[in-house]
């Protein structure tokens, strides 16, 4: 069960402190400095090509303008994704959700697969990687996260054999039941998100794994874990990997 073989160190966007996040340089560079696992954000074009991207927003992260969802991928896959970051990455793509599969096997990287939907486009976000995900004969190990309800009840239905972890900023009271819903393997929270070993361990006595977003410090990373947490995404893979967190 891929939920089970998540790492303790998960890279965040990719290497995204030292690379463009969500691009495929970001990929290879978590692979490079020895991520086992990588998490991206998934949102759709307007013709219902997954691509990675974070925001709604083009403009942060990429020299286009308006909304991911108002662009054809053919559109979005002509900006430069890299230079916002770093002139070193000009000419780095918005990578389609295929091509970043094909990069994670290739690596031998697993994938936590975000669902970023625009607001009102959770379905046909979540329906667009499921149809994609049943096309392939090959596929990495993959867990599919969302902090919308709704695409995890719809990823439970689409892909019931692809692990899920809900994510939150702070666990919500009804999280059992949100959990349990959506058959989820993991839940994963805000590393500040007022955990203490006991409620890491009722998360875990429910069955649940417990990953916390974003650290990048190895204190923060050995404080984490000297609670009980499972893992953590970090901008910084190679920072923690090397401190032996
Ligand atoms: O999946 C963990 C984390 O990525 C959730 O927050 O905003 O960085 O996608 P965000
Ligand atoms: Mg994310």
């Amino acid at each position: 069960m891929p939920a089970d073989q998540m790492p303790r160190i998960i890279a965040h966007r990719g290497a995204s402190g030292n690379a463009p996040e969500n691009t495929l340089a970001a990929i290879q560079m978590a692979a490079d400095h020895g991520a086992k696992w990588i998490e991206i954000d998934v949102n759709i074009s307007r013709d219902g090509v997954p691509v990675l991207f974070h925001d709604d927003g083009l403009n942060r992260c990429s020299n286009g303008s308006g909304l991911v969802i108002e662009h054809s991928v053919s559109t979005l896959q002509s900006l430069d994704a890299g230079s916002w970051f770093d002139k070193a990455f000009t000419g780095e793509r918005i990578p389609t959700l295929e091509e970043c599969l094909q990069l994670a096997i290739r690596l031998d990287l697993g994938v936590n697969l975000e669902i970023k939907p625009c607001s009102g486009w959770e379905l046909p976000t979540t329906d667009a990687i499921a149809d994609l995900l049943q096309q392939k004969t090959e596929l990495p190990p993959i867990v599919v996260s969302s902090f919308s309800h709704v695409a995890m009840q719809q990823a439970a239905k689409r892909l019931p054999e692809i692990p899920r972890s809900c994510l939150y900023l702070v666990a919500p009271p009804d999280w059992q039941e949100l959990t349990g819903e959506v058959g989820a393997s993991n839940i994963h929270l805000h590393a500040n998100s007022l955990l203490d070993n006991k409620k890491v361990d009722t998360y875990h006595a429910q069955g649940l794994g417990v990953f916390c977003y974003t650290v990048n410090t190895a204190k923060e990373a050995v404080k984490l874990f000297s609670i009980g947490v499972d893992g953590v995404f970090t901008n910084y893979p190679k920072d923690l990997l090397q401190a032996s967190v």
